[in-house]
């Protein structure tokens, strides 16, 4: 399993239900990464795309403890009912995609992070963990600055300590 975020200097995340920065050339990379597969997030995140629908051309499992919340996909009630989902798929094919809350339930099983680093401090109140400081992952990848929308950002790839590098590069 892969999560995939966008972080700043402190690790934020978001900021008041919605993102840090906008910058159209990771929302490209997101896109291009998860097409065609799975994604999980919260019921926040869920609510926070476009029209609160869920992503085009992709499986969406969402997550709410709410038994009468009702999205037009999949929602699972606890982690426990959605990693039972995700067992059935390749988890080479789950991108875990926020926010907060759901990036800290499956971090441990993910094996990748697909990190979106922001080079700035902004006022966050969500985040995802540091994963400088977390022994358990290791920057294996990073890209060239890019500059956006008075951003500069460039794309990270961390792999879990003893995990084989599938897909090598910035896969
Ligand atoms: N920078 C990035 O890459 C990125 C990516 C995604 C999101 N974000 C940002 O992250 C922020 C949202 O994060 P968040 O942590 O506030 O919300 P979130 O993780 O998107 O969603 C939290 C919700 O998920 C449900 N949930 C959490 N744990 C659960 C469990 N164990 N079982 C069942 N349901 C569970 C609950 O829904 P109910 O309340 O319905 O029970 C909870 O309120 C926003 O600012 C968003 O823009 C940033």
């Amino acid at each position: 399993m892969t999560a995939i975020a966008a972080v700043d200097r402190r690790w934020g995340i978001g900021s008041a239900g919605g993102l840090l920065a906008d910058l159209p050339g990771d929302r490209g990379y997101f896109r291009e990464r998860t097409l065609g597969k799975t994604v999980v997030m919260g019921r926040k995140t869920l609510e926070s795309l476009p029209g609160g629908r869920p992503l085009p051309a992709r499986v969406n499992l969402v997550l709410s403890r709410n038994s009468s919340f009702r999205a037009d996909c999949e929602v699972f009630l606890s982690a426990e009912d959605c990693l039972a989902r995700l067992a059935r798929l390749d988890p080479a094919e789950v991108y875990i995609a926020g926010g907060a809350e759901i990036y800290k339930l499956f971090l441990p099983y993910c094996d990748t992070c697909l990190i979106t680093k922001i080079d700035a401090f902004l006022p966050a109140d969500s985040f995802f963990a540091d994963l400088d400081a977390d022994g358990a992952f290791t920057c294996v990848w990073e890209g060239e600055p890019r500059s956006e929308n008075g951003f500069t950002y460039r794309f990270t790839r961390y792999a879990r300590a003893g995990a084989p590098l599938a897909g090598g590069g910035n896969g």
